[in-house]
């Protein structure tokens, strides 16, 4: 989520301010200011700290940057990359800076370009069903025009108030309703990227099929900013479901709940997602939010979200999942069909990742993922783990992906350097427990430099060669989102 109550680019001139820390050239400043206007540059350390840090832990993992700037336009977003060549600058690219693995953090300084003020719909394009949108674009923002014409963008990233097309893209987010409708990537059709060179290029278009050549788009999609800038995305639309059903299941423990995931997923109906939600989990959303749900019977719940086009089927689809839900040792069913109760229970959901951040700060989100029919194994893991090293690990997330958000919390009484200490143990023994049960490491918040170590420890020596090779070949003086992913 973005900070609250930051300073706006534009709203009035930056003072040049002698105690910043950049160490850029003034030349470099004084050239963006002649690209982008004055007060679309900022070297103000006061306004840039929000620009410092995404939403990982800002003393971990944040950095000041020397400058921000807020292009308009992709012309002025090439001439910034040109000079950012030219005087061998790191580059890095920003969406609203909701990440979760430090993509947009400038962790070696440098120019960090915003794309807050390319946020226009620019097309839509109701006879191909898609709507070319400036890569800054809110992604709720999409939604919501989208839906005025009867038209859903299916993407759903838990921070979607905040987050933003760019982001999504840069991240391939992936959210609450992927089993039925995929990831964001699913949804772009094609992009307008601004090369780590300054080149600007279209990849892909308004296109269902596309094998013409190797598939770039795809390629940037999810590349964390390093393969270059996106400025504009065509995003494919479809109809709007006409109804939904929510179900709120109660369980005795974790390990029920997670037992019933495979066996929904496996018996026809498609949902639209089925959330995981441990009872500590609960209760801190619940309590950050002061809401109130009732899980108190139960050790975890799942919330399985079923829609369609016509009402009875989903009426159908719903008794169907209920039903395997008591076969599977439900203690109770709760639906919920009408908009209020269950944007209430989303709410709660999509709150957990910021609930935690308030009541435990130190702590590491993990989004680890393994094959769906897997998942059921992770539990005893966790269980292990939190045992072992004596921290607790509440876990939520999108257990019908096979994608967990395992947290691990740093108890009060831990001294910050054994802490340190316990995370990395604890972490690598969870992704070696992963990559044993088919997964990997990041489901959807990527690797950006949280993961960068143990990514590198743990892939494959020939993919991880494979990917240094396409940077290499991208980005010849490797000045774009540098040191993010992997190391050269
Ligand atoms: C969520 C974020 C943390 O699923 O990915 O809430
Ligand atoms: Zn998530």
């Amino acid at each position: 989520m973005v900070a609250k109550n930051r300073a706006r680019p534009g709203e009035h001139h930056d003072k040049e301010n002698p105690t910043t820390a950049s160490t850029l050239a003034a030349g470099v400043i004084h050239e963006l200011q002649s690209i982008v206007g004055p007060s679309y540059v900022w070297t103000d350390p006061e306004k840039m700290e929000a620009y410092s840090h995404d939403e990982t832990d800002a003393k971990t993992y944040g950095h000041m940057p020397d400058v921000v700037v807020f292009p308009k336009t992709t012309e002025e977003v090439c001439r910034i990359v040109k000079l950012a060549n030219q005087y061998r600058v790191p580059i890095v690219p920003r969406g609203a800076g909701s990440g979760l693995s430090g993509g947009a953090i400038p962790h070696q300084g440098g120019i960090v370009v915003s794309l807050e003020r390319m946020n226009a719909l620019i097309e839509l394009d109701t006879a191909n069903m898609v709507a070319v949108v400036e890569a800054g674009m809110v992604t709720n923002d999409l939604a919501r025009k989208v839906t005025e014409h009867g038209l859903f963008y299916a993407g759903y990233p838990m921070s979607l108030e905040t987050c933003c097309i760019g982001g999504n893209i840069a991240e391939n987010a992936g959210g609450g309703k992927a089993i039925k409708y995929g990831v964001t990537g699913r949804y772009i059709l094609g992009i307008e990227l601004v090369t780590p060179t300054g080149e600007s290029v279209w990849l892909g278009g308004k296109l269902s099929k596309d094998v013409t050549g190797y598939d770039l788009k795809s390629l940037v999609i999810g590349s964390e900013g390093t393969l270059g800038i996106v400025t504009k995305a065509i995003v494919k639309l479809i109809g709007l479901p006409k109804a939904w059903a929510d179900l709120l299941v109660l369980f005795h423990t974790p390990q029920e709940a997670i037992n019933a995931v495979p066996r929904i997923l496996t018996q026809g109906v498609v949902p639209v997602s089925i959330e995981f939600m441990d009872r500590l989990s609960i209760q801190t959303s619940c309590r950050y939010l002061n809401e109130t749900l009732p899980y108190e019977k139960a050790g975890a719940l799942l919330l399985i979200e079923v829609d369609g086009t016509n009402p009875e089927q989903v009426e159908t689809d719903m008794i169907t999942v209920g039903e395997l839900c008591e076969e599977q040792g439900a203690l109770e069913v709760y639906v919920a069909q009408d908009k209020n109760n269950r944007e209430r229970i989303w709410n709660v959901r999509r709150n957990i990742a910021e609930a935690f951040k308030v009541y435990c700060p130190v702590q590491s989100l993990e989004d680890i993922v393994v094959p769906p029919s897997r998942i059921p194994d992770l539990i005893p893991e966790l269980e292990k783990l939190s045992a072992k090293y004596g921290i607790q690990i509440p876990c939520y997330g999108h257990a019908g992906d096979g994608n967990l958000h395992a947290t691990l919390v740093k108890d009060p009484k831990m001294d910050m350097e054994t802490w340190k200490r316990v995370e990395d143990s604890c972490l690598r023994e969870l992704y070696a427990a992963v990559a044993r049960l088919g997964g990997k490491i990041s489901g959807e918040h990527g690797i950006g430099i949280k993961r960068k170590k143990y990514f590198q420890e743990i892939a494959n020596p020939v993919e991880l060669e494979l990917m240094r090779a396409l940077k290499k070949a991208w980005d010849p003086k490797n000045i774009m989102n540098p040191g993010k992913i992997i190391d050269l």
